[in-house]
């Protein structure tokens, strides 16, 4: 009986919701007289997207007509990153990260380029340099190389990228492990003299949360007081459903702002799927592969999940347009659902849905949220 009483009122809930939120299909067509997310808050905000390498080549139909008609900034979600455009010590492949340059410029876009310095996804040959001479030399080399031939084509690089661990510290990674903490300070130098008109950015994760935005902070002063160029702080924005952190989200663009920096969201996405790290005692690995319970929605999202995820946008942009004045841009980790990293990651072949259009390029409820939001400013 209790049962049946609390299905009733879960599902009245939802009703009241849903009547609440009625008018808007969660997925449909772009009318011909709604504008575009780019047009939308042209006067707040640059709006990106991440392009893998299908989309950089336009061999993607929808996404080759979504991604200019939505947005004008990009993003490459992995083909500048070392272990693609500097594979060994004296190679490097700029096939890809050409065709995206030229992409960006043919369609008149903000380019952005990710990333310089990160202990992900580095050529293997890194991990086996053994001096701190050559890793220096290394460093120097990919900077002065990478961001050297982009001079003035790209307009804003990642210049290090995760540097920070969760309680603030410097992350025990290869470069802070033999070129100590300094490593920060000279990645920053090289780029500022390699591409001296392109904005210089230090961008990661969670650095929202107050103890790693403390750390974030305690690095960017000091940069600043040794007199390194560094123009904004980026935000990553990988969030959850389940707990927004909207009230750090709104303090870090005041507190970052305040030390005089551009602040910008840079890989924007919400995962609406449990998280193996909410389960006490959870390993993280294949275990959950294939488990209904880590993968609820195979078929589609529920109306009452896609609501949810609407209104998590809606939140978050309302704090965006309130702090317009102190933020850059917004970039999205991906163009539409289908390819979000999230389908892979924490958890492999999952089906989440995490952006704003869906996996037919159709705009999802979240979209028109925060597209209603461009007509009440
Ligand atoms: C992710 C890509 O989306 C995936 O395709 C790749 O397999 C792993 O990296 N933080 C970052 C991004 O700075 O570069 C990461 O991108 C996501 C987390």
């Amino acid at each position: 009986m209790k049962k049946i009483l609390l299905s009733i009122s879960s599902a009245v809930v939802i009703l009241i919701i849903q009547t609440l939120y009625s008018g808007c299909n969660p997925s449909k067509n772009i009318s011909s007289n709604s504008t575009s997310l780019k047009e939308g808050f042209k006067n707040e905000f640059l709006i990106g997207t991440a392009l893998n390498a299908t989309q950089i080549e336009e061999k993607e139909p929808n996404a080759a007509a979504l991604v200019p008609q939505q947005f004008n900034a990009i993003t490459p979600e992995n083909i500048m990153k070392c272990e693609i455009i500097h594979p060994d010590w004296d190679r490097y492949d700029f096939d890809l990260s050409d065709k995206y340059v030229e992409y960006g410029k043919k369609h008149k876009m903000f380019i952005v380029g990710h990333t310089l310095i990160w202990h992900s996804q580095l050529a293997p040959f890194v991990s086996k340099i053994k001096s701190s001479d050559s890793l220096l030399m290394f460093m120097t080399n990919h900077i002065n190389t990478v961001a050297g031939r982009y001079a003035g084509k790209v307009d804003s690089w990642d210049v290090v990228n995760e540097a920070l661990n969760e309680d603030g510290t410097l992350r025990n990674s290869v470069f802070l492990q033999k070129l100590g903490d300094d490593y920060i300070r000279k990645a920053f130098e090289l780029a500022a003299k390699a591409a001296p008109n392109t904005e210089l950015y230090y961008n990661d994760y969670n650095i929202e949360q107050p103890k790693k935005r403390a750390g974030a902070i305690a690095m960017i002063k000091k940069l600043q007081t040794s007199g390194t160029r560094i123009d904004g702080v980026g935000i990553q924005g990988h969030w959850r459903i389940n707990g927004l952190p909207l009230e750090d989200i709104e303090n870090s663009i005041i507190e970052f702002s305040a030390l005089g920096l551009k602040v910008s969201f840079t890989e924007l996405d919400i995962t609406v799927l449990p998280n193996p790290w909410d389960l006490k005692g959870a390993d993280v690995n294949q275990n959950f592969e294939g488990s209904p319970y880590m993968n609820p929605y195979p078929q589609g999202l529920p109306d009452s999940m896609q609501i949810k995820l609407a209104k998590c946008y809606e939140d978050l942009f309302k704090i965006f347009i309130k702090h317009q004045d102190k933020i850059e841009r917004i970039t999205f980790w991906g163009v539409n659902d289908g390819q979000s990293w999230l389908n892979g990651w924490p958890i492999k072949n999952r089906t989440n849905y995490p952006l704003l259009f869906d996996r037919n390029f159709k705009p999802k409820l979240a979209f028109e949220k925060v597209m209603a939001l461009t007509q009440k400013k």
